[in-house]
């Protein structure tokens, strides 16, 4: 286990500024449509999306729409088992294919307009008069297909014509964090089963919903029984500050629960050094992965507008825990509450920043520095100079 900090790129000029503070975004990046049209297509439309569980679509035909920036992209489950994304577009007339954010058809997906019909591979395959029409390539003419990667037991896709590579962007987000990407892997998340999921509609923009997760200066203020399970949290410590660390339970804690009692037996896979800690990895731009011993939480935002996120997260056990039919609302209650005094928080934050307070920004205090690298990241992506110019 290293102790190496993750080195902040101050976005803000220095002189301005007291030493110790550095400048966050301006108000305007969080409630100007125009700047969330320019993340929808930079971000969530560019680089690898994490849309679904893949165990969400069992079976062959069961399918899933997903917004992926301005997007709507189906997931669809192939007659040979794998599972394959289009944009949820008609090819025909453009009438959206599926309506629903999940069903299940028996073998073909037929657009409700003039019924072009396509089968689970997008090919199309009939239309009303098809046979008249011997010059149309039913390939050429199928759905329109979308670049599609399983990792942790989760579907990412992304609508770039050249995806970035996934080894890079997405797994190197956990290398970044952990060291290696073993240190993720060992969890076996890919092999475990949904306990739970909740979703919440969040009125924020998403950016503060990453800043939130990206910082715990807040801990001690708003997550009581997070601090009472992770002593270190309430000094303000984020444990994603150090390549490798992960936050230690406190001595007289024996599991991650809303009161710190026993949780479940430590996943296989996981080591004598990764016992009884957390580890949080942010994987940009919508990703959260939070590991402790005996389960995983998994949260996707969905961003909607600029101050609408939806959050969908899945709380992870082995499948032996679900099967004992065991109580897990002690250890699921913890996050959720978590999620509760975040959200809650960045809702209070949202109307804040089309106050003329906020116009040229606030700060960040040391142990949130690191926020300056994901806001530096984000104005290089968007292509607006650094912050301090706004
Ligand atoms: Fe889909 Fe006409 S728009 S069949
Ligand atoms: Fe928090």
């Amino acid at each position: 286990m290293t102790t190496t900090p993750v080195s902040p790129t101050p976005v803000s000029a220095p002189g301005q500024l007291p030493p110790s503070l550095i400048a966050t975004l301006p108000g305007h990046y969080y409630t100007d449509p125009e700047i969330f049209r320019q993340e929808q297509e930079r971000l969530f439309e560019s680089m690898w999306f994490c849309a679904i569980r893949s165990a969400d679509l069992a079976k062959p035909g069961a399918f899933r729409t997903v917004q992926v920036g301005r997007e709507s992209v189906l997931i669809t489950r192939s007659r040979t088992g794998e599972l394959r994304a289009f944009l949820n577009v008609c090819r025909h007339r453009g009438a959206r294919l599926c309506l629903e954010e999940a069903g299940e058809v028996r073998r073909n997906l037929q657009c409700p307009y003039h019924a072009w019909t396509y089968d689970l591979d997008g090919k199309l395959i009939a239309a009303p008069n098809l046979v008249k029409m011997p010059d149309v390539d039913r390939t050429e003419y199928g759905l329109v297909k979308v670049a599609l990667r399983e990792w942790l037991g989760y579907a990412w896709v992304c609508l770039a014509d050249e995806p970035p590579s996934f080894e890079e962007t997405v797994m190197g987000a956990a290398v970044e964090r952990l060291g290696n990407v073993a240190a993720i892997e060992h969890y076996g998340t890919e092999n475990l089963a949904l306990g739970k999921r909740i979703t919440y509609d969040v009125k924020a923009n998403w950016k503060l919903i990453v800043e939130n997760f990206m910082e715990c200066y807040h801990c001690a203020t708003i997550h009581p029984e997070l601090t009472d399970v992770l002593p270190e949290f309430a000094d303000g410590y984020a444990a994603q500050y150090y390549v490798g660390h992960g936050a230690e339970f406190g001595e007289e804690v024996k599991g991650f629960t809303v009161d710190g009692s026993e949780g479940f037996a430590r996943l296989d896979g996981v080591g004598e050094d990764q016992d009884r800690r957390y580890y949080a990895i942010t994987v940009k731009p919508q990703v959260f992965v939070n590991l402790v011993p005996d389960h995983v939480i998994v949260h996707r935002m969905f961003p909607m507008s600029h101050d609408r996120t939806v959050v969908e997260c899945d709380w992870l056990y082995s499948p032996q825990v679900i099967e004992s039919g065991a109580d897990m609302a002690k250890s699921v209650e913890l996050f959720h509450r978590v999620n509760v005094q975040d959200f809650d928080a960045c809702e209070r934050t949202q109307p804040a920043m089309s106050s003329r307070a906020y116009r040229s920004g606030g700060v960040l205090v040391p142990t949130e520095h690191h926020i300056g690298a994901f806001h530096h990241w984000l104005t290089e992506k968007l292509d607006t100079g650094s912050a301090a110019q706004m």
